[in-house]
């Protein structure tokens, strides 16, 4: 009753254009509506995570309310308080950083919706703010692209290697929990970062970040290890205007696993490639099918993902879909 009287009002309102989301509804009837409040759209990651959510709502008839927030928190917190007014069934949605959910979730709390984080979580003492977290083990990211790292170190015959890191969104879950991951394999191998700097995911900004390193540091840069395909990318050209080549005088390491990094990696630029996937549209819907059914879920879904790199045949590999 609560939905149909909610999709009713939804609908209404985007036909007067006062509803800043978009929302779709399967069928005669969708089982559930869900609001999603989808953080920005500054990489491959993140358009092929939008675009897997948009599909799996039809497939599982969910009616979506999608919102963008062009990387800005306070907009975020608007589309939540939108979707409360809505009284949707579920709020999901991806924290653009960890810190500042508190109030907006005891709001939602009190309205009795119940909150999915999707890839990235928050920082809270209430851990009844939300129900269930559904993404990637962002240190165990970490962990893996330090650990090619190595084997790739005892390979060169190396003592010591000198790195540049170009992280994420300063205090977004990624960039910390790859960062830690990182930093503990490496502790004790020879392995000394020079400096990070963030990048802020963007590969315009990932381009600017190794200009900068490199005139800092230049000749000094073993390795580069980026937080993601997009800034890696943007690093790219850099490096060679520089005068090295990319994938032999550095060793490149991203995180995501797009198609467009990944045939850079075949064609030797690239030498490693931690996956991040964005394909959780299915887990969410599922997650958010059971909730409305009553039934149990898990606080904590992570994704199985792999490291893809210089030492894999990668010739079948199957297209990545992002
Ligand atoms: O939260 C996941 C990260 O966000 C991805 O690695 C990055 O590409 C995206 O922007």
């Amino acid at each position: 009753m609560r939905t149909r009287l909610a999709i009713v009002i939804l609908f209404a309102l985007c036909a007067l254009g006062l509803c800043g989301c978009e929302a779709r509804q399967q069928g005669a009837e969708a089982s559930l509506v869900l609001g999603f409040s989808q953080l920005g759209s500054e990489s491959s990651f993140r358009i092929g995570n939008t675009r897997d959510i948009e599909d799996k709502a039809k497939q599982y008839g969910v009616s979506l309310m999608m919102d963008d927030a062009n990387q800005k928190q306070e907009n975020q917190i608007q589309a939540i308080r939108r979707f409360i007014a809505y009284r949707v069934d579920v709020i999901a949605f991806s924290p653009i950083v960890e810190e500042g959910w508190d109030n907006v979730l005891t709001e939602a709390r009190q309205a009795g919706i119940p909150v999915i984080l999707v890839d990235r979580t928050i920082q809270t003492e209430d851990h009844d703010l939300y129900v269930s977290q559904i993404g990637a083990d962002f240190y165990q990211e970490g962990v893996m692209a330090a650990e090619y790292l190595l084997k790739k170190k005892a390979d060169m015959g190396q003592d010591t290697l000198n790195i540049v890191e170009i992280t994420g969104t300063e205090n977004s879950t990624p960039m910390k929990r790859r960062h830690e991951g990182f930093m503990d394999t490496i502790a004790g191998q020879g392995l000394r970062v020079l400096e990070s700097v963030s990048g802020d995911f963007l590969r315009s900004r990932g381009a600017e970040c190794m200009r900068y390193l490199l005139g800092k540091y230049g000749d000094e840069i073993d390795v580069v290890f980026s937080h993601n395909d997009e800034m890696t990318v943007g690093a790219l050209p850099e490096i060679e205007q520089a005068g090295y080549r990319p994938g032999q005088d550095m060793v490149i390491i991203s995180i995501d696993g797009g198609q467009e990094a990944i045939d850079i990696l075949k064609e030797g630029r690239i030498n490693c490639i931690v996956e991040c996937t964005p394909m959780l549209g299915s887990i969410l819907m599922e997650t958010a099918l059971a909730l409305k059914d009553g039934k149990a879920i898990d606080r904590e879904i992570h994704p199985a993902e792999r490291a893809f790199s210089d030492y894999d045949d990668l010739s079948n590999l199957p297209p990545r879909g992002y």
